[in-house]
């Protein structure tokens, strides 16, 4: 299976994809075959490129600065959409993309039967979009929660709302922190991550 990686930011969960295709899980079922990202200074770029994988950067600025922002989101959607499909790949994997994917760019992978995953960093319905970590801390602070969590859900247009395919819990201990309970978080992210593509990639036949 081919995949292509969409980042944001430092790519350590795309680096644990990497490693798992080299001597891991993933080894002879899948491989990254293209990383792309949002921003040209993601260090994940730099991690693609050490291990021999072809990357490019889409980002969102010159479209808002050309079109404005209505027009120009829609059109770097759409753009974002077609650079996938040209790529080819068996499932796209959301690995800390950080911009929402609208109905423009899921609409043509849909009807091209190319499934995309994503990474979340809390447990289903719990914390959908940003800063998940830091409200689950929050909301542990103040006695409401005693645990959270990491998933990997199918992407569809609601916000970290797809079905779940892979859930993992971490316990918030009253001597966590935000950093080690982000620590035990990406810890497990790692995991689940490698894990759910291995359960797609090794049930469906083109593997
Ligand atoms: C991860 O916590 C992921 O769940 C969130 O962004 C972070 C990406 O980290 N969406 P990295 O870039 O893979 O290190």
């Amino acid at each position: 299976a081919s995949l292509v990686v969409l980042i944001s930011g430092s790519g350590s969960n795309l680096q644990s994809i990497i490693d798992a295709t080299q001597n891991g899980i993933l080894k002879g079922e899948a491989i990254v075959t293209h990383v792309l990202s949002n921003r040209k200074n993601a260090y994940g770029l730099e991690r693609a490129s050490k291990a021999g994988i072809p990357t490019s950067v889409h980002p969102l600025l010159p479209y808002k600065k050309e079109y404005g922002n209505e027009v120009g989101r829609k059109k770097y959607d759409t753009d974002l959409s077609e650079k996938i499909i040209a790529l080819k790949p068996s499932l796209v994997v959301c690995a800390g993309w950080m911009h929402i994917l609208s109905p423009e760019v899921l609409a043509p992978l849909e009807n091209r039967n190319i499934g995309i995953i994503n990474l979340h960093p809390a447990l289903p319905g719990a914390f959908n979009g940003i800063h998940a970590i830091e409200r689950a801390f929050e909301a542990a602070q103040q006695g409401k929660i005693t645990k959270t969590g990491a998933m990997v859900h199918w992407v569809i247009t609601e916000v970290d709302g797809g079905k779940p395919i892979l859930v993992q819990e971490v316990s918030i201990e009253p001597q966590d922190t935000v950093e080690t309970l982000e620590n035990k978080i990406h810890n497990i992210e790692h995991k689940i991550l490698v894990e759910a593509i291995h359960n797609i990639v090794s049930a469906t036949t083109d593997a």
